[in-house]
């Protein structure tokens, strides 16, 4: 499937910031979605060794885009796909993955970042992306949201300060009734972002089995050596690499194991 054919996404221009084209699924979506999101959930597996050929420049574009279609947090979207296409730069990823065969053997990689840091940037973005450039004025609640309630909520502070101002607040409106009890510490900030960027991983992993290939999450790597070599801040942080390709038979190792569902799943 071409780029443009993909109707949930116009991308006559890849580079432009996507708003719009909602989808309403209709009647029949059922019957006609279904079969197709089973066949995918149900092929994708975690693939260690592949072919080692490219993926098609547009399906890569189409799939990274996909990916972006992902639900995140007051829609901060708070990480970063990077599609490592240097060859260099390459070499020295498959290293900090520990040389893992999954990811010596890929036809491409993407490192998935979490990017707490850069919630302030992103929501003035996404504000002026809603709001048409300030030209359309937002309903006073959602204002309220965006530039009250969100900013109090996603601030740090060196000192910790606001974080026990907030831990305080907290325990006060608990007593009352159901309340938010996070975030109040760096490690909540930091899971509030690993959370979106592996909600994205997940939505880049199935489109890349939707258009037929192949792909391994990683892991086991380096965080470090890998922040470094994107040349990112100390707050950006390695959710996980995506190795994708064909798969190559001796690619699969292990028939599907889950836990039963009444281990995983409870009927409350
Ligand atoms: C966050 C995450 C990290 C993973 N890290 C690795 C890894 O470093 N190396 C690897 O071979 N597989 C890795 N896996 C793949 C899992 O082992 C695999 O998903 C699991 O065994 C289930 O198999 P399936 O994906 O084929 O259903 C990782 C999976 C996830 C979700």
């Amino acid at each position: 499937m071409s780029t443009t054919d993909n109707p949930l996404i116009d991308m006559t221009d890849a580079m432009t910031a996507y708003v719009g084209a909602e989808e309403v699924p209709g009647e029949d979506f059922r019957d006609t979605a279904l079969p197709g999101f089973k066949q995918t959930l149900t092929s994708r597996r975690s693939i260690r060794v592949f072919d080692g050929e490219p993926i098609p420049e547009e399906v890569m574009r189409d799939c990274l885009r996909d990916a972006t279609l992902a639900p995140s947090s007051s829609n901060l979207q708070p990480y970063e796909l990077y599609w490592v296409r240097d060859s260099t730069t390459r070499e020295k990823l498959v290293e900090a993955c520990l040389g893992q065969p999954a990811a010596a053997t890929a036809g491409e990689l993407i490192v998935v970042m979490a990017r707490r840091d850069q919630w302030r940037t992103n929501l003035d973005k996404v504000w002026d992306l809603m709001t048409k450039g300030g030209t359309k004025t937002m309903p006073e609640p959602v204002d309220d949201y965006y530039h009250k309630i969100t900013p109090r909520v996603r601030k740090t502070d060196a000192l910790g300060l606001d974080n026990l101002l907030r831990r305080v607040v907290f325990w006060f409106r608990g007593r009352k009734g159901a309340t938010v009890r996070s975030p109040v510490n760096t490690g909540d900030h930091r899971v509030w972002a690993h959370t979106q960027s592996s909600l994205t991983a997940m939505t880049l992993m199935l489109s890349l089995t939707a258009h037929g290939y192949d792909t391994c999450p990683i892991g086991g790597l380096d965080k470090l050596r890998i922040r470094k070599m994107l040349g990112l801040p100390d707050q950006a942080e390695v959710t996980m690499v995506i190795a994708a390709g064909r798969r190559r038979p001796e690619g699969l190792y292990s028939a599907r194991v889950r836990l039963p569902y009444g281990d995983l799943i409870k009927e409350v």
